[in-house]
């Protein structure tokens, strides 16, 4: 099928090639003409495992990027919308979203074939029926349903392994407001016959997509709460506290006599708290769209708030070293909202830095690959490291923010350098707390 794919970010990119490598012919629209053109010359813009790969293989044949919005839709059968939608600080902003179907709706006032337009934006239920259709039947003068389709899909991708996942998905989910448009679907994920298919409305849609990473929200800020209690009560290890809630036969199964927890049970862990470009404003978005409905959210609205007190709990962890951070300088270990990616989008080790260095603290900080993305986020004060042991080196304090693999180094690493009482404050629980001399963490 030829498809055009609004917004070439890292969910309309990965989508766009991996629909490409699929066999169709694929065009991502993107406003930015640096993108479109990296793009173009086979460059990844953002770090996502298999992403230049693809890229290489299918520029240039099946795959291209365009900054021309009018003449993508033109040429192909079906569009998706994967534009941004950030939380404005009160609710969902649908600009972005209103802008792209005000623009594809100009095009389609253009076209007499019949055309599919696809959400796949993450969007409160109830857009696609609402303002998309609104703004595409007023910006071409035809009808939903009659004169072209309108559907939504939403996506399930993890960054750092969205290719795997585009590849091998747990589930699609298809919302569609007629049969032709879920036809139309249907022939774009042709080539998935194993996974399983949930054909539904576009609310229904939506909301499966909030449901889900509302859930995973509050799995993280349970747990979360949990070890706020077991810090004060002392003694207890959230860690093994936690382990042994995973090994009930709900949340594990024997396989082959062995006991495999399902993949729910990481997200059932203490820690600095969540972030990325979901979690955060997906949450938040839903809570208030459950208020301004009357139908407050309040279970949701304290699972954002626990998270927001995560960082300042690595603060009362470090103070247990250094009291005073006047002039001390505290390492940062990570700065990604997770490993595998160089997003900083709500990652807690923003909050983090400046409210070390709103304490007086000299910061240095190393990220693998997310330093270049962060740098515009940071306080300008803030110190780039050139790898972990020039921040073992340097520092009084240590904090682990994301659990990238090379930080498992760290105990032997710090043996190494003859800096193993150097405090460090671990808020993945990713070292083992009997390799470090001073060790503390999130749940401890
Ligand atoms: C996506 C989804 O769209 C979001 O709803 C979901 O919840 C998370 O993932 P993402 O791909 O991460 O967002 O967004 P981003 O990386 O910001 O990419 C959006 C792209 O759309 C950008 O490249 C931007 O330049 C482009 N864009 C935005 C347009 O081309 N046109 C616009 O009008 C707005
Ligand atoms: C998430 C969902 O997993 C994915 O299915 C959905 O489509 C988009 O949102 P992503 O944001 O890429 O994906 O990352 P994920 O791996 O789920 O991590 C989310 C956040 O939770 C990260 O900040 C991570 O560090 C944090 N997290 C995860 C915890 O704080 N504790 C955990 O135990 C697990």
């Amino acid at each position: 099928m030829k498809i055009s794919i609004i917004g070439a970010g890292y969910v309309g990119l990965v989508s766009g090639i991996c629909l490409a490598d699929k066999g169709n012919q694929v065009v991502c629209v993107d406003v930015d003409r640096g993108k479109v053109d990296k793009i173009n010359k086979g460059e990844a813009p953002i770090h996502e495992d298999g992403l230049g790969a693809l890229l290489t293989k299918h520029v240039g044949k099946n795959f291209r990027a365009s900054a021309d919005l009018h003449e993508a839709v033109l040429q192909t059968e079906l569009t998706m919308i994967a534009v941004g939608t950030p939380f404005d600080g009160r609710d969902i902003d649908l600009g972005y979203i209103r802008q792209a179907s005000q623009d594809i709706g100009e095009a389609l006032a253009e076209k007499p074939d019949y055309h599919v337009v696809v959400v796949k934006s993450t969007v409160v239920p109830g857009t696609t029926e609402g303002v998309v259709r609104e703004t595409l039947e007023r910006a071409s003068g035809k009808s939903a349903g009659d004169d072209f389709g309108l559907g939504m899909n939403p996506e399930f991708l993890t960054e750092g392994v969205a290719i795997r996942d585009f590849m091998n998905p747990d589930r699609i989910v298809l919302g569609g407001i007629d049969e032709r448009t879920l036809d139309a679907l249907r022939a774009v994920y042709a080539g998935f016959e194993s996974t399983p298919i949930l054909e539904t409305n576009p609310s229904t849609a939506e909301l499966i997509k909030y449901t889900s990473n509302a859930l995973l929200a509050t799995m993280i800020s349970f747990s979360n709460e949990i070890a706020g209690l077991a810090a004060k009560v002392g003694g207890i290890d959230t860690s093994e506290v936690m382990h042994a809630v995973h090994l009930s036969e709900y949340l594990s199964l024997d396989v082959d006599g062995h006991r495999k927890k399902a993949k729910i049970t990481s997200f059932l862990n203490p820690g600095c708290g969540f972030g990325g470009s979901c979690l955060p404003k997906d949450t938040k978005a839903l809570a208030a769209q459950g208020e301004s409905l009357g139908a407050p959210m309040r279970l949701l609205e304290q699972v954002i708030e626990v998270n927001l007190g995560q960082p300042q709990k690595m603060l009362e962890l470090l103070r247990q070293f250094l009291p005073d951070l006047e002039g001390k300088t505290v390492g940062v270990l990570g700065l990604a909202f997770k490993e595998g990616t160089d997003d900083m989008r709500e990652s807690p080790a923003v909050p983090i830095v400046e409210a070390l260095a709103s304490c007086g603290a000299r910061v240095v900080v190393f990220d693998p690959v997310a330093m270049p993305a962060a740098q515009p986020l940071l306080p300008d004060d803030t110190t780039y490291a050139e790898d972990l042991a020039s921040v073992i080196g340097t520092a009084d304090a240590l904090l682990l923010v994301t659990r990238w693999d090379e930080f498992l180094e760290l105990p032997s690493l710090m043996r190494e350098l003859g800096r193993e009482d150097v405090p460090l404050v671990d808020g993945r629980r990713f070292i083992d707390k009997h390799a470090i001399r001073n060790y503390s963490g999130i749940g401890l």
